[in-house]
């Protein structure tokens, strides 16, 4: 199977538009050794299969179609996005399905609870219902594993099991409603053929056995980048939420993933959803080398890894 990331950062982007950070400054006018990034989002093809799966579906999805020749059409009107898998309700994740508004049939995998915070009480959701089966929506069940398929009924060539993990409620539900397990999810997505896994989690509030152990044995694993450290918004002057407010383990200190997933066996670790205040993004950085030294990538625009 081929994952090719279209964008790496977390909500907002690196840089980001409001942000004078260090970082964001740096990547800005060239001072920082370091890459620009969109957010996150990820397109995994199984071998031979005619269509991707979009793992989350970012705000700057158009651009990221066309940064990735996979996913150009091949047809007056056709699109090799055979289906959108969902880990969460945050909008840096699911925005982008708005802008797929093109009266296109759409097949999306999300839990009931990220299906219901998207299209409830929406009227913006209206553009996607232009038509009777524009969006099919197929919920996913922690513990199940969904063969996924295109709008069409035809196999993707990969299969999902999505595994819950701490999380919490998009930052516009927060007051209209309590807090679901199903809020946020990493997924095991596997290649039917070959049985290549690939598991995937950008959102991870803390390290759990579940987690561990779904992490474990995968030929490549993607985790939650967000922060390095618990207080790095704070610290910097960015506002008073910590790491753990927003349901990401920071990478760095004893707590960290750096530290909780050092034991977990798997072919490829790569960090991604990386905040634009994370040191990690800075090449020549003490914390990059720390997570390089301990075998862990950090995802970039364009990167492709085959599995
Ligand atoms: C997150 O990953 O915590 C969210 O994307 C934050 C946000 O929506 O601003
Ligand atoms: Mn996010
Ligand atoms: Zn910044």
């Amino acid at each position: 199977m081929l994952v090719r990331v279209l964008g790496s950062a977390a909500g907002g982007g690196f840089p980001q538009w409001n942000c004078g950070c260090p970082n964001c400054r740096g990547v800005r006018d060239g001072t920082q050794r370091a890459t620009a990034r969109s957010q996150e989002c990820v397109a995994v093809g199984a071998d031979g299969a005619a269509s991707f799966v979009l793992l989350n579906c970012s705000p700057e999805i158009r651009a990221q179609v066309e940064s990735f020749p996979g996913l150009h059409p091949r047809g007056p009107r056709h699109s090799p996005i055979g289906a959108i898998v969902l880990t969460n309700g945050d909008l840096d994740h699911c925005l982008g399905l708005l802008s797929l508004r093109e009266s296109h049939p759409l097949v999306v995998y999300a839990t009931e609870s990220v299906r219901r915070g998207f299209t409830q009480d929406n009227v913006l959701y209206r553009t996607l219902e232009r038509f009777p089966g524009q969006v099919t929506w197929r919920l996913v069940k922690a513990g199940r594993e969904e063969e996924i398929v295109d709008v069409d009924g035809r196999p993707t060539g990969l299969a999902a099991e999505p595994v819950i993990v701490p999380g919490k409620a998009p930052v516009h539900l927060e007051r209209s409603r309590p807090p679901d397990p199903e809020d946020s999810v990493g997924f095991r997505i596997r290649e039917t053929r070959s049985g290549r896994l690939l598991a995937y989690f950008s959102g991870v509030g803390a390290v759990t056995a579940d987690v561990r152990q779904a992490l474990s044995g995968a030929d490549a694993v993607f985790f939650d980048g967000t922060f390095w450290s618990p207080d790095e918004l704070p610290a910097q002057g960015l506002g008073t939420k910590r790491a753990e407010d927003m349901a990401h383990v920071p990478v760095g200190g004893a707590a960290g993933s750096l530290a909780q997933l050092a034991g977990v066996s798997a072919g490829r670790r790569i960090y991604i959803h990386l905040n634009n205040t994370n040191p990690m993004l800075r090449d020549d950085s003490r914390e990059r080398a720390t997570v390089a030294a301990a075998g862990w990538e950090v995802a970039w625009d364009g990167m492709e890894v085959r599995l």
